[in-house]
């Protein structure tokens, strides 16, 4: 059977990781696909830029719509990133009849339910793998893996970025400013690094998630997102003293009256495999009913890893070629016409356990008035450290852990405790997961 042809937007990291992956495995990857598997058309920005890859045998442009309306070719590999004009490649690529594979996981949070309905509309497959958590096959094994279960929740390390700095900053006492721009320099930072320690590129992988756990649709404007840029080596040290790590978590859940949606820092027992993700690897826990928990680990970004994704779907649409397309695996696991219509909770709504870092006068009855605004709203705390005051100062950081509480109860008992004349700074707060079956 003659070879696939596939167009490729993007000789960049990951473009050229897809390159060089589908050279050396040819062999393999023909074995699985039942035919080869090539590039032939290819769009870059730059024609001289240096490369990772060869580009002999491929045709170059620096029009990437040339490469979506060429007649040769069957498949469109979407690796430029970014909403625009990605998005109008992607529907020019189907409106041509090409299916696509795409790593871009702000253009399908964002735009996925239009291109996925246009994709039916023309029957052809959208694949995008590579969108989240890069090299780990966690599309498929929510999609198609756990499709016995009801998923209760999915909490991930998902940017690697973030948990690179997060690592260092820990582990090496590390400037948060340096390991971002090593981080740029080994490629696994977005264009815009705001969009990792902000937390933007991990709500939009989220986002991903939860559509295809819950059978919702995307739903990226209703995600809550919070950054680790506020986050201070004395927190670290905090959590570590009382047995917790601070990760930068994306959490989708289930709660009964909607679906919570959030990214934000978020301090784990140290004892869960999740704590003991470091570096740039990244790792999504998923709490099924029939399975139980499973997780997820590996590279969340690079070149070969993210391309060993990309190839994985260019493998997996080749098969497509010639199957009907409505006995397809549906784009967001679901079928199109049964997708749950539950609510995006808004963040008051969420359960989740706390830790508080007040800075307080050191005075008698301080404390008796901060619990005492805890208890009137039902907050029951788990545990308290009041450190030294620093050396000749009078006020002392106070560290309280909470059990869980619907966040709108702690939003009132946070505004309540800043308003105490004995809280001299706005209070820290970050969210506790426990990660148990909650
Ligand atoms: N900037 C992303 C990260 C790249 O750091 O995880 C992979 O999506």
């Amino acid at each position: 059977m003659n070879p696939v042809n596939v167009g490729l937007l993007g000789l960049g990291t990951v473009g050229g990781g897809t390159v060089n992956v589908l050279q050396r495995n040819a062999a393999e990857i023909t074995r699985r696909a039942g035919r080869g598997i090539r590039v032939t058309h290819a769009a870059a920005r730059n024609l001289a830029a240096p490369r990772i890859c060869s580009t002999d045998g491929i045709r170059l442009t620096t029009d990437p719509f040339e490469v979506v309306r060429d007649p040769d070719v069957q498949i469109v590999a979407e690796l430029i990133g970014g909403y625009e004009p990605a998005r109008e490649l992607v529907l020019e690529a189907i409106a041509h009849g090409k299916h696509v594979v795409t790593a871009n996981k702000a253009l399908i949070a964002l735009h996925g339910n239009e291109i996925f309905a246009a994709a039916r509309e023309q029957g052809v497959v959208v694949a995008f793998e590579a969108a989240v958590a890069g090299g780990i096959p966690i599309i498929k094994a929510l999609r198609e893996g756990l499709a016995a279960n009801q998923i209760d929740w999915v909490a991930g390390i998902i940017n690697g970025t973030g948990n690179f700095i997060l690592t260092e900053m820990r582990d090496k006492g590390r400037d948060f400013a340096d390991v971002l721009a090593e981080a740029q320099e080994l490629g696994y930072a977005e264009a815009d690094p705001t969009f990792d320690v902000e937390g933007i590129d991990a709500a939009h992988k989220l986002t991903i998630l939860a559509s295809i756990a819950f059978g919702i649709p995307l739903q990226f404007d209703r995600a809550y997102t919070e950054g680790i840029t506020r986050i201070t080596r004395d927190d670290v040290a905090y959590a570590e003293e009382l047995g917790y790590r601070i990760k930068h978590l994306g959490v989708a859940r289930r709660n009964g009256a909607g679906i919570e949606l959030r990214v934000h820092p978020t301090l784990i027992p140290e004892r869960r495999l999740l704590a003991n993700v470091d570096g740039v690897m990244n790792a999504v826990l998923v709490m099924a009913d029939a399975v139980g928990p499973t997780l997820y680990y590996g590279a969340g970004a690079g070149a070969e890893p993210t391309a060993s994704s990309v190839v994985a779907d260019l493998v997996e649409v080749t098969r497509a070629l010639t199957s009907d397309p409505e006995n397809r695996v549906p784009h967001l696991a679901f079928q199109p016409d049964a997708m749950a219509d539950l609510p995006i909770l808004p963040m008051e709504a969420i359960q989740s356990a706390y830790y508080l870092r007040l800075l307080a006068k050191d005075r008698p009855g301080t404390l008796a008035d901060v619990t005492r605004i805890l208890a009137e709203r039902g907050i029951s705390i788990e545990a308290i450290l009041q450190k030294e005051p620093a050396e000749s100062a009078t006020d002392v950081p106070v560290i309280i852990l909470t059990h869980c509480v619907r966040e709108g109860e702690m939003d009132s008992a946070i505004a309540s405790i800043e308003a105490l004349d004995s809280i001299i700074a706005p209070v820290n707060r970050i969210r506790v997961e426990t990660l148990d079956a909650r």
